[in-house]
């Protein structure tokens, strides 16, 4: 009984209350200022939260008279741009027979003048339907309302998303503008979404950007609130872990008068950071620039935040030579079809919203309306009245440039968000739905929880092609343009877009440092650091009491170095030799090993044809020595490559040099002998008994030995030694042998020189000598061929350095052994493999007779 009781009175009650909610009775009602606003009514609302106006006036109050209303000031005709697009969006769906036919989308809309409580009244409005607030009322029925897009400032977002929070199920909050790295916790914020990236994303590529420019001291600046403060931790987190330092963070202070702009201003000015990065929205920094302006600041280079890196505001000749050269990130831009003329097409007589109107109107074209009051702020007396027939098409201003569209587009994507999950939740067919027991929502009638389950799925593209859809966190993909702050001849300033980050795409980064136009005057990257970096062969030493960057340079001890990656420390110089590790050294030395396997297999050859008349008539026992002399030619260089110790350092040289001696003087006693064994064949001649091997053996013999003596003297006097070069090659140390005694090395190789000549000379006046298959001829190439070699061998070595010298000793042995042995033995080869039939003795006798005529 008590029961139904109070039930009866519950009910009496409230239906006595709805009539005075509805005559607004004063009894109840708690004094609040009305909001400026605009309705277009609907079958299910949208409710819309801007910032038209972006300042109002400072007022003290002092509690002794009733607390004077917020002034609004600064209208902004961004904003009022935004408002249009929503306006345009909704007409568009309206419009459209394919969504939602037959249900009109309507919209409540309130400027917040960028102050909190304005925002928060504002969500309450547009909850109770009406436009006197009533919390925990809904006095408009059978209009649901789908979603709130907006509030423009994250710690508006944050706060307004709490308080919906009190009504037991979630409120659709889409903002299009709130960026704050906090809104991402979905758990806090379950159905809070967003038609732009969030700051972890932004303050990521921000640090990235002034690190790709090698600005390592930078100054930092922000607002005092979520999106700052948020925002520049991040980015100095970022800037630390790579390394880079800040010079200084300061704050600014967005409920004082003066924004504690002062202060900032003359930090800014005394610090050595030429880049400073200023995280806030436009409506924070102005009197910074102000500031800035006042105190003659202008070689800095500032780094602007998606929140006012295409502000319209900075766009007057006062900021132009302060913030040109400017670069930042930038929402990515979009188009949207047919807005121009939509924007054009704005007029007091027919438009919505005519408060807000009259004001741009006046703003526009500096006019004033018969009846409207002093909210400009414009001095009245002298102007014109408006006539309503001004063309808004005749006129260039931030509302009706839509080269870029940015926050606008942000605003259009949110109302198509909201349509495109209505249209998903109308479309349900009875009993597949995603409810329980597979029930729908109804569209005339839904819970907003359940909007909510479709706006997380939604996926579709405008038609722009731009494909939208939230990740986990109610967030979109992160696209972000970089922007360059350009002043054209005109004296207007340029958003150019030079490059993104779009995070869906494998190469997200994308710069095009050609485009952007610095403020320097020789157009070079601004230099931003504490310290210029060490040049080679110094180190960094960090100063007491100083950041990292901040450092001085110290040289190097001898034989370290500090090279471009490693400036911090000094670090032993790499050694240098022809390893067999390397390249080169490899090819040089498998080459060599394979060539020497060419005068041995001539050397088999020739002891298997043995007895046939050519082999026999070329001296059988001297080719043999000379091949296997030949074969240690090839064999002695493998000496020079690997690393140089004392044993190898002794014997290379002096190896090559004996055995190339011995090859020489086999060729000196094979020319002697035939112009012996020639001049032996005339009548009495009594040198028969010089063409005896005997004498070919003493030849080779003495000029060997002679080359042996000098070797001798050479490693008695001073051998050989490794040595480590640190002059010649200022960032390696050269492994390299030291010959000792370098005028023996000369010698050495004058002796084989000398040799080489005399064979020459004696080979050239034989070569007209009947002999057989004209040796002399063959040796007179010979030796030319090895005398050029080595007298080319002689700048090349002393051109070259380090590993090069002796790569360039083991190709002139390579190249000189392959002479002698093409040049003496290819010949032979070819007619003992290919003309067997030439090797006879008549053919050889032949061959001999003829060559006598
Ligand atoms: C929309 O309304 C028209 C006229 O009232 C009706 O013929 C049509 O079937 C309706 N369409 C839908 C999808 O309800
Ligand atoms: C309008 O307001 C401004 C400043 O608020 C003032 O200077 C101006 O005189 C006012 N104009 C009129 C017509 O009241
Ligand atoms: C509506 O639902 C049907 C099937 O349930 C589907 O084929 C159609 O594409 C949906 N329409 C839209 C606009 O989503
Ligand atoms: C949807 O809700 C409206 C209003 O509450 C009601 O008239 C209608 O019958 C409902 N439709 C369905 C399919 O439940
Ligand atoms: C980069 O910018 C320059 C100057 O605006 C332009 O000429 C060039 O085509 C651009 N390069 C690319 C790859 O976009
Ligand atoms: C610099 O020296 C370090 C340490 O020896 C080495 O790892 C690095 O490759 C060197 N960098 C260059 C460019 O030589």
């Amino acid at each position: 009984m008590v029961v139904i009781l109070y039930k009866v009175t519950w009910h009496f009650i409230l239906l006595l209350l709805i009539p005075v909610f509805h005559s607004g009775d004063q009894r109840c009602r708690l004094p609040v200022t009305e909001l400026n606003g605009m309705t277009q009514p609907g079958d299910i609302m949208i409710g819309v939260l801007l910032p038209i106006h972006l300042g109002n006036v400072y007022q003290e109050i002092l509690f002794n008279e009733k607390p004077p209303r917020t002034r609004c000031t600064m209208f902004h005709f961004e904003s009022y741009q935004q408002l249009q697009a929503m306006t345009f969006a909704v007409e568009e769906i309206n419009e459209n027979p394919d969504i939602l036919p037959n249900i009109t989308l309507g919209f409540q809309a309130y400027d917040s003048c960028a102050v909190l409580q304005k925002d928060l009244q504002g969500a309450l409005q547009v909850l109770t339907g009406h436009d006197r607030a009533i919390p925990n009322y809904r006095c408009v029925n059978n209009v649901p309302l789908s979603s709130i897009i907006g509030s423009a400032i994250s710690t508006h977002s944050i706060l307004v998303a709490h308080i919906l929070g009190l009504y037991n199920y979630p409120q659709v909050w889409i903002s299009h503008l709130s960026t704050s790295a906090l809104l991402s916790d979905h758990r806090k914020f379950p159905s809070f979404f967003r038609t732009v990236p969030s700051d972890i994303f932004q303050s990521r590529r921000l640090a990235q950007l002034l690190l790709y420019f090698g600005w390592t001291w930078v100054g930092l600046i922000a607002a005092d609130n979520d999106y700052g403060q948020q925002g520049i931790h991040l980015v100095q987190q970022e800037l630390i872990r790579a390394g880079a330092c800040v010079a200084f963070t300061e704050n600014i202070l967005t409920s004082h008068p003066g924004r504690n702009a002062d202060h900032i201003v003359k930090v800014m000015k005394a610090s050595t950071a030429r880049v400073i990065v200023i995280y806030a929205t436009e409506i924070e920094i102005t009197p910074i620039f102000n500031e800035m302006v006042k105190q003659g600041i202008s070689e800095k280079l500032l780094v602007a935040s998606e929140g006012w890196s295409t502000s319209t505001l900075f766009s007057q000749g006062t900021f132009s030579t302060l913030l040109s050269g400017t670069v930042g990130l930038a929402l990515q831009s979009g188009t949207i079809s047919g807005f121009r003329d939509f924007l054009n097409m704005v007029h007091p007589s027919t438009s919505l919203g005519s408060d807000w109107l009259k004001i741009f109107w006046e703003l526009s074209f500096n006019c004033k309306f018969m009846d409207s009051e002093n909210q400009t702020g414009l001095s009245h007396i002298s102007m014109k009245d408006c006539t309503g027939l001004e063309d808004l098409g005749s006129i260039q201003n931030a509302f009706n440039d839509i080269s870029s569209l940015r926050n606008s587009y942000s605003v259009y994507t949110a109302v198509h968000v909201v349509a495109e999950a209505l249209e998903d939740l109308n479309n349900c067919t009875q009993g597949e739905g995603p409810f329980s027991k597979r029930f729908c929502g109804n569209i005339s009638n839904f819970a907003p929880w359940q909007l909510l389950h479709y706006i997380k799925k939604v996926r579709f593209t405008l038609s722009s092609g731009r494909e939208i859809y939230f990740d986990e966190n109610g967030d979109p993909p992160a696209i972000y343009d970089i922007v360059n702050w350009q002043l054209s001849s005109s004296g207007a300033m340029n958003y150019v877009k030079v490059g993104s980050y779009d995070m869906t795409l494998r190469q997200a980064f994308t710069i095009n440092t050609s485009a952007i136009k610095w403020t320097s005057k020789d157009q070079q990257v601004p230099v931003s650091v504490c310290s210029q970096g060490c040049p080679l062969g110094f180190r960094k030493a960090t100063i007491k009491g100083e950041p990292v960057c901040c450092f001085e340079c110290i040289p190097c001890p001898q034989g370290e170095i500090s090279n471009h990656t490693e400036k911090s420390r000094c670090f032993p110089k790499p050694i240098e030799y022809l390893s067999y590790e390397e390249p080169l050294g490899v090819m040089l030395a498998s080459s060599n090993a394979i060539s020497s396997l060419v005068p041995f297999t001539i050397l088999m050859l020739f002891k298997h044809f043995n007895s046939t008349p050519i082999v026999k008539a070329s001296n059988y026992s001297l080719s043999c020595l000379l091949l296997t002399s030949l074969t240690f030619c090839f064999l002695c260089s493998l000496a020079f490559i690997g690393y140089p110790q004392r044993e190898t350092c002794l014997l290379r040289q002096v190896s090559f040099g004996m055995v190339f001696a011995l090859c020489i003087s086999c060729i000196l006693a094979k020319t002697i002998m035939v112009v012996f064994a020639f001049m032996a064949t005339k009548p009495d001649s009594n040198l028969k008994k010089w063409t005896s091997h005997s004498v070919s053996r003493t030849i080779i013999f003495i000029s060997t030995f002679l080359q042996f003596i000098l070797c001798v003297t050479w490693l008695s006097i001073k051998p050989p030694f490794p040595e480590l070069d640190t002059k010649t090659e200022p960032k390696l140390i050269i492994l390299h042998c030291n010959e000792g005694l370098p005028i023996a090395f000369w010698c050495m190789l004058g002796y084989l020189g000398l040799l080489a000549s005399i064979s020459l000379t004696v080979a050239f006046f034989a070569r007209r000598l009947p002999d057989i298959f004209n040796e002399a001829k063959f040796i007179t190439f010979s030796m030319l061929a090895f005398l050029s070699v080595w007298v080319s061998y002689i700048p090349a070595s002393l051109s070259a350095q380090g590993k090069y010298t002796v790569a360039m000793e083991i190709f002139a042995i390579l190249a000189s052994s392959w002479a002698l042995v093409i040049c003496m033995f290819a010949p032979k080869c070819f007619i003992i493999l290919c003309r067997p039939n030439m090797n006879s003795k008549e053919q050889v006798m032949k061959k001999t007779i003829s060559t006598i005529d």
